[in-house]
């Protein structure tokens, strides 16, 4: 959490290699992202991270379970399988029922869910969210944090996310502040 400005969304840009740090270095798993060409950075953005925006980042020419299935698709799995995986996710998502629809014809708590899901499809070690329900109702939010939540722990992958929503902070391990493009120190145990 941080005011507007405070480098929220850079960090987990630089967090997931999209832009490099002023100063300091990414690793991932002993990796040094920032060592990394801009190609390298983005195989390993499609092959370990998932990432969830605020709103309207998914394809609106593109059904649900088309989106969700693109990472697979992208990492070289034929549509088919894809497809199957994604439909199975979006089945335990809650939105199976309109997966063939189109993402710019759902409302925004079924379009986020697909996003939840294309961010989570090929199981990837780190879940990146900023503001993941800044643009939905109370309960539609709570649906949507529950099912990044539950369904990161249960891939094992870590899950980041950016928040002005107390709510949604205390519901998560740890609460890390920023302010002026730099992290305080960490709150131990906000939950
Ligand atoms: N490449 C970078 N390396 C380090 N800090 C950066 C970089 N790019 C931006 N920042 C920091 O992030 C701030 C911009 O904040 P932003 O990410 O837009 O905020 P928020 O998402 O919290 O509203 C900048 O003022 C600067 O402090
Ligand atoms: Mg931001």
């Amino acid at each position: 959490m941080g005011p507007s400005g405070s480098g929220k969304s850079s960090l987990l840009h630089c967090l997931c290699g999209v832009i490099l740090p002023d100063s300091g270095r990414v690793t991932l798993d002993g990796t040094d992202l920032t060592g990394l060409s801009e190609a390298r950075r983005s195989r390993l953005r499609l092959e370990r991270f998932g990432i969830v925006f605020q709103r309207g980042d998914l394809v609106p020419e593109l059904t649900l379970v088309e989106n969700a299935a693109l990472p697979l698709m992208l990492l070289g799995r034929s549509r088919q399988a894809a497809t199957a995986t994604a439909r199975e996710l979006l089945d335990d998502l809650g939105v199976g029922d309109v997966a063939d629809r189109r993402a710019g014809a759902v409302s925004g708590g079924q379009a986020q869910r697909a996003a939840v899901a294309r961010a989570l499809v090929h199981r990837p070690a780190v879940v990146l969210a900023d503001e993941p329900t800044g643009s939905l109702d109370t309960v539609t939010g709570e649906v949507v944090l529950d099912a990044l939540v539950g369904l990161t722990a249960s891939i094992g992958a870590a899950l980041l996310v950016v928040t002005h929503d107390h709510r949604v902070a205390s519901s998560l391990d740890e609460l890390v502040t920023m302010r002026d493009g730099a992290l305080d120190a960490p709150v131990a145990g906000a939950r």
